[in-house]
């Protein structure tokens, strides 16, 4: 379960009028227009069509349906060309079943920014399930130098998922250090580039995941300035994206973070929980 689910039940309610307009447009006007929620999924293949040939029943796939939703359920149907991938070894079901969201929204941000040969990205709101995938994909994958912003609670997690450096918002404000990055990035749409401007290098840019004004913002820094925020690249939302999921998996480079598992009798305090924004990681809801 995840935060693009709380969109869809709640229409993005407290978001500016333009996102709720959009938000409804997206998920349905008056309720959501899927009835069964849940963007990600994990399970044992239960049935294939005559023609499939990547899957065969009995094999143990992971994957995403994006906002077809439908995979809070007991069963769902998936093209075999879809988003869906074998799960690599040694994972269990509530493991495989959050690798999705976080990562691909991750990577789409992170990908635009050309990370790499020693560039340096402060990641903020580091704890939360776009930000822990983030910091992984960053220090292991892309080959930054990463700087993890979160509250006290979650610093030893940071360090342990690859951050070099690790900063706690409750006490020490990252914008008034001193420091510049390569590259900043709000992975939870709670802080902004205005703000976090001057920690930025020239030439460097501020990635984001939430907040209707850094897309424009996303165009006029191209021309002025020499900081850009630069808009997430959608990629890696197809079969591909999550096979190369699967080999980062693998490779041990990304492994998603689970804070709690409910059974799927318990899916409104699930929901509640989530819709706290406090959740670290990955909430799973568990059918069997
Ligand atoms: N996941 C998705 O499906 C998805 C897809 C696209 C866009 N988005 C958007 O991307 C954003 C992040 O999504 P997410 O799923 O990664 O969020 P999330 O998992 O709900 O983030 C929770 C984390 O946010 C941190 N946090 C809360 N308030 C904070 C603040 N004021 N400053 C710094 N950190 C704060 C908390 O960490 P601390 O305990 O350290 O405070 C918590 O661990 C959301 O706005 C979401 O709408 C999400």
């Amino acid at each position: 379960m995840n935060r693009t689910d709380g969109h869809a039940r709640d229409g993005e309610r407290g978001y500016p009028l333009a996102a709720r307009m959009a938000g409804r447009l997206a998920f349905g006007l008056r309720a959501p227009r899927r009835r069964i929620l849940g963007s990600e999924f994990a399970g044992e293949v239960a049935a294939a069509g005559a023609g499939a040939t990547r899957f065969a029943i009995g094999d143990r796939v992971f994957g995403t349906t994006g906002l077809a939703f439908g995979c809070h359920a007991e069963f769902v149907c998936i093209r075999e060309t879809g988003r869906v991938a074998h799960i690599p070894e040694g994972l269990t079901y509530e493991e495989a079943a959050p690798i999705c969201d976080g990562a691909l929204s991750a990577i789409s941000c992170l990908q635009p920014a050309g990370l790499g040969g020693g560039k340096t990205i402060l990641i903020y709101g580091a704890s939360g399930a776009i930000g822990s995938a983030a910091v992984q994909l960053a220090a292991r994958h892309f080959g930054a130098e990463v700087t993890a912003v979160c509250a006290t609670k979650s610093l030893e997690l940071m360090k342990k998922l690859g951050a070099h450096n690790v900063l706690d918002y409750t006490k020490e404000d990252f914008t008034q250090n001193g420091e510049q990055y390569s590259v900043v990035f709000d992975a939870v749409g709670k802080h902004s580039f205005s703000k976090s401007r001057d920690s930025i290098k020239p030439g460097g840019c501020f990635l984001f995941v939430d907040g209707f004004g850094n897309v424009p913002r996303s165009v006029w820094t191209r021309w002025v300035g020499d900081k850009r925020v630069v808009a997430p690249a959608f990629t890696m939302y197809n079969q591909k994206g999550v096979y190369f999921l699967a080999q980062l998996v693998k490779a041990g480079e990304y492994k998603p973070v689970i804070d709690r598992v409910y059974p799927m009798t318990e899916v409104v305090e699930a929901a509640r929980y989530v819709d706290t924004q406090q959740k670290t990681g990955n909430v799973v809801l568990a059918v069997a």
